[in-house]
């Protein structure tokens, strides 16, 4: 029997490190949504596109030649032979993402390219041990995979999402370093719900508030689910 997990988030919740060490531990693929908007941002300022224009992205995201990886342990992002794994993390990337997240078409195309992959590990066993996915993002419990056989929205205080992001951003969770991601993370936030809920469980979503849990804890908590 194949297994869908479903983990969503607000940014710095932790869902992309706690999703992958969950999908190695069940020896499950892993799939990161949030680098199909990376990358689809990525390729339409490769593409020298104008953001605005909601009909061009769209049309470039239709034809974009992305391979995503989905092996937990090796990351593998390639548009058009192009590794794209650092560059879609940066500021630059993390800045303009929003812009092409909140383009409904380009909402539509990437939910049905990450629908493909899951069902495409449902079919195949291509980890150790199981047959299946550990899907995260923002609208994964909701939209890409309601099906899923467990749902998690992971949450955590802002206070500790900000620490977080600040420690892997700038390597320390100082007041300053917390100042300078502020912007950054509470913004993009603000801007996602515009489209997407993901601050509230939805109907048969299990919440796991991390805020006051370790990685190893957290980690617990979703296998419990
Ligand atoms: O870095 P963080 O964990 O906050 O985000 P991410 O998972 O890398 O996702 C980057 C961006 O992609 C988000 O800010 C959303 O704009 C978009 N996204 C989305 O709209 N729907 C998803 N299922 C996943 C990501």
């Amino acid at each position: 029997h194949p297994v869908v997990i479903a983990v969503d988030g607000p940014s710095g919740s932790g869902k992309s490190s706690v999703s992958k060490a969950v999908a190695r531990r069940l020896g499950l693929a892993y799939l990161d949504t949030g680098a199909t908007y990376r990358a689809a941002t990525w390729w339409c300022l490769h593409l020298g596109l104008d953001l605005a224009d909601r009909d061009a992205v769209a049309e470039a995201v239709r034809t974009m030649p992305l391979e995503m990886g989905v092996d937990p342990s090796v990351e593998s992002v390639l548009i058009d032979g192009h590794d794209v794994r650092e560059d879609i993390r940066t500021t630059r990337i993390s800045e303009k993402v929003s812009a092409v997240a909140t383009n409904l078409e380009v909402r539509a195309e990437l939910g049905r390219l990450q629908r493909a992959l899951i069902d495409a590990q449902k079919a195949v066993g291509s980890f150790s041990g199981g047959r299946g996915v550990v899907a995260e993002g923002r609208d994964i419990t909701t939209v890409v995979a309601p099906d899923a056989d467990a749902r998690v929205l992971l949450t955590a205080s802002e206070e500790a999402r900000l620490a977080r992001r600040a420690l892997e951003l700038h390597g320390d969770a100082g007041t300053e370093a917390v100042e300078a991601t502020k912007d950054q993370v509470l913004r993009r936030d603000r801007d996602d719900s515009t489209v997407v809920e993901f601050q509230v469980a939805a109907d048969g979503v299990v919440t796991v508030d991390s805020s006051d849990l370790d990685f190893e804890q957290t980690i617990q908590a979703v296998l419990d689910v």
